[in-house]
């Protein structure tokens, strides 16, 4: 009960490569995880699972009360807000930064869309707003800095109300300014209430918002270590996880690591 997410030994297996090995995880409401490891840990592999975009080689998922495989993934994958590099790849150049808003509706709604065009524009506008865009509507999402097409692309993966939402390196390419406005405003949604269950994926340290509950250290497709962000951020485990001693401070809620 209050499960998003239950993944039972999950492993993920192409050619010679396993990417994730054995990952059994769960995600309550209200939690805000973290997914810390180094490249090719298999962070993206486990989003693409927990977002219902993957199916697993083996082992049970469990998102939303729907077991993947026994269900129909298009009815799934709306309650689910993703945003990755991935995902962002498939936007038209040219696509108005509204419409790249508006569009992540049209799957949902499943109705006749003239009648229901306006309250998703007045939706998409609110949230565009919420995350510091509402002065782009008309522009091309190319046009856009890499912080403001970030700022797009979450306020897309919110777009449908998902009960879980996934954000995959979304600080990634960010100048200090773009990144510490992002943790901010992630920090904010991590505060709020009325949120969904959130994963953030990250390979740094610096990027954990203050207000995020959880973290999952990975390592070449398994766990090294998960559970509450203060046990599991130790020197101990991310030293672990990133193959280096590190030496980890934690100052003000934000947490920061150096090679020892
Ligand atoms: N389609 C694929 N076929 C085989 N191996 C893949 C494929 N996609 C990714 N991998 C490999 O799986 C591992 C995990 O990748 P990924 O989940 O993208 O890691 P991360 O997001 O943590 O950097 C990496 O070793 C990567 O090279
Ligand atoms: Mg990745």
């Amino acid at each position: 009960m209050g499960d998003v997410l239950e993944l039972a030994s999950v492993r993920v297996v192409r050619g010679t490569t396993t990417m994730l090995d054995d990952v059994s995880w769960t995600v309550k409401e209200g939690e805000r995880w973290v997914v810390l490891g180094p490249n090719g840990a298999g962070k993206t592999t486990l989003l693409q699972i927990a977002g219902a975009r993957m199916h697993p080689t083996s082992g049970m998922v469990g998102i939303l009360d729907e077991i993947l495989g026994a269900v129909d993934v298009f009815e799934l994958r709306p309650r689910i807000g993703l945003a990755s590099a991935a995902l962002a790849k498939q936007i038209p150049e040219h696509e108005k930064v509204l419409n790249v808003v508006v569009t992540a509706a049209y799957g949902v709604t499943g109705r006749w869309r003239e009648s229901y065009e306006r309250d998703d524009e007045r939706r998409a506008f609110a949230l565009l707003d919420a995350w510091g865009m509402s002065t782009f509507l008309n522009r091309p999402f190319s046009s856009l800095s890499e912080g403001e097409r970030k700022r797009v692309q979450i306020a897309r993966a919110l777009m449908t109300d998902p009960e879980f939402l996934l954000l995959d390196e979304p600080a990634a390419g960010l100048d200090l300014a773009g990144r510490e406005d992002l943790v901010q405003r992630l920090t904010g949604l991590a505060e709020d209430p009325t949120a969904p269950a959130i994963v953030l994926v990250t390979h740094h340290l610096e990027e954990v918002p203050p207000g995020f509950t959880h973290a999952l250290l990975m390592r070449d497709g398994g766990v090294v270590a998960q559970g509450e962000i203060a046990e599991v951020l130790t020197e101990e485990h991310l030293s672990k996880t990133f193959g280096i001693a590190l030496e980890v401070t934690r100052h003000n809620g934000r947490f920061s690591a150096v090679a020892r």
